[in-house]
């Protein structure tokens, strides 16, 4: 394990505590400038979005982008990997200073395995749904994950309409996360906007990935804090 990966371990992860986070995409963020757009995001948690050009179709980050970003940053980098084959990536993201890896139940055999691994590393684990994906597929791991990720668009590219069908998804995470007392994200990716991170939020979540909403927008960091408040009084009037 690197040094990284012990500075890492010994920091504490950021847990559920009701107070909803925008997480910053960075695939939608100035690749000539990442640790610019990293810093001036108006988030202290980002999300890296990894995509090997094969369980998606779009090529984007690798590891060296979360070791170059982790170098003299202290902001919580989310490496959610849309590969096929986490259990080669995922620990050498894990080692390389992400604070969560969040890989897809789609992608692997052996998630409990891999859980287990990544934990001993110390990282955060999360589970991610593709939206033709049921939810119950992560229910068994709701226990041993820190984040279930629903993605709210087909994996791949930003830019993309939220599918607001996925919101009983996020309903469900929540109501049994509730019910369990479990300590674990609800994460909602793809298509976040001011209008649809309320949907979002009412529903359940409180980790709200989004990338053309902030970068796209004049001043990133006002924008992240406008949908951070919209989104906290939604999560706060929620039923569930
Ligand atoms: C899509 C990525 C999303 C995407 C979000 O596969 O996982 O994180 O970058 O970008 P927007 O917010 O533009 O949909």
């Amino acid at each position: 394990v690197t040094m990284a990966a012990q500075e890492e371990a010994t920091r504490e992860l950021l847990l559920p505590d009701g107070k909803i986070r925008i997480v910053p995409s960075m695939l939608a963020a100035d690749f000539g400038d990442l640790r610019s757009a990293m810093k001036n995001s108006g988030s202290s948690w980002v999300s890296i979005d990894v995509m090997d050009g094969h369980f998606v179709p779009n090529l984007s980050f690798g590891v060296d982008h979360v070791k170059a970003l982790r170098k003299g940053s202290d902001v919580y980098m989310d490496a959610h990997l849309m590969v096929s084959d986490p259990q080669l990536h995922a620990p050498v993201f894990a080692d390389a200073g992400a604070d969560w890896v969040t890989f897809h139940i789609e992608a692997c055999k052996e998630p409990q395995a891999l859980i287990a691994q990544l934990k001993d590393m110390g990282v955060g684990v999360g589970l991610a749904v593709k939206p033709g994906t049921p939810v119950e597929t992560i229910l068994p791991y709701l226990d041993s994950i820190d984040l279930a990720l629903v993605m709210t668009v087909e994996p791949g590219f930003g830019g993309q309409s939220f599918m607001a069908d996925m919101m009983p998804k996020v309903t469900k995470l929540r109501e049994t996360i509730n019910k369990k007392k479990l300590s674990c994200w609800i994460q909602v990716d793809g298509g976040v906007t001011l209008e649809t991170a309320v949907q979002a939020a009412a529903a359940g979540a409180d980790s709200l990935v989004a990338g053309s909403a902030v970068f796209r927008a004049a001043d990133p960091a006002a924008q992240t804090a406008k949908i951070a408040d919209a989104a906290q009084k939604a999560f706060e009037k929620r039923t569930s």
